[in-house]
């Protein structure tokens, strides 16, 4: 099947990159984020130690992910919102640094792309998972950039708990962690074009990867 991987720090416009993508081409979006996250909540809801690495892999690996109309689903029950609160961010930290976790959440994507065209959106994907993706796009933008959009989709879910010198410091903290862990750091692929979306709307983004991704043969229209 094919593959569009997009990579980026959290807050340049992945999510809604690609889910845009993937509805224009008829793919599937695979929100890694959302992976590790639910293997996060499943820690918290199990009462799983953050810090016991090998059962964190033994849970990853008996856990069922699925990606149904937008909705994230952990063993069949919805929890798109339940994921997204700052207790299961924080738990997500240790869970994706283990890189025992991580082969399983490999595995877990792999197998998605053996039946669905992907649009795949992570930290890994063009680096570690999918370095044989058709097209590999990185997606980057200022920290102030990021920290706006991070403090306008709060807004949005109605949260109004936290001020955006609030969200840089906590976005700085998490950068580093996913830039430095040992496995799946954060990085763009040798080969993947990077785009730096400061000032573009969600249109520009996706007819830009869209372009590439008539160039390279993936789509006709
Ligand atoms: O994209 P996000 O904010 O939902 O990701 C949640 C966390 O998972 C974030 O700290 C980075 C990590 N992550 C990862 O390590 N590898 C991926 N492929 C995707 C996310």
């Amino acid at each position: 099947m094919k593959i569009i991987t997009l990579d980026g720090p959290a807050g340049a416009g992945k999510s809604s990159a690609a889910k845009l993508l993937a509805s224009k081409l008829g793919w599937c979006h695979m929100d890694t984020g959302a992976m590790y996250r639910a293997v996060a909540l499943a820690a918290l809801q199990r009462n799983v130690s953050l810090e016991n690495e090998k059962a964190l892999a033994q849970l990853a690996a008996k856990i069922e992910i699925q990606f149904q109309s937008g909705l994230v689903l952990l063993n069949g029950e919805d929890i798109s919102a339940e994921i997204r609160i700052d207790r299961v961010t924080a738990a997500t930290r240790p869970v994706a640094d283990a890189p025992s976790v991580r082969e399983e959440m490999t595995t877990m994507q792999r197998n998605f792309s053996k039946k669905f065209n992907l649009v795949t959106e992570g930290r890994d994907q063009g680096t570690v998972v999918f370095p044989q993706a058709e097209l590999k796009v990185y997606l980057d933008a200022s920290p102030t950039a990021r920290a706006a959009r991070r403090y306008h989709e709060r807004i949005v879910r109605g949260d109004t708990s936290c001020s955006v010198e609030q969200i840089l410091d906590s976005q700085f903290k998490r950068d580093q962690g996913d830039k430095n862990r040992p496995v799946g750091a954060m990085e763009a692929a040798k080969d993947a074009i990077i785009i730096q979306t400061d000032g573009l709307t969600l249109e520009n983004v996706v007819n830009h990867v869209l372009d590439l991704a008539r160039v390279r043969g993936l789509t006709s229209n």
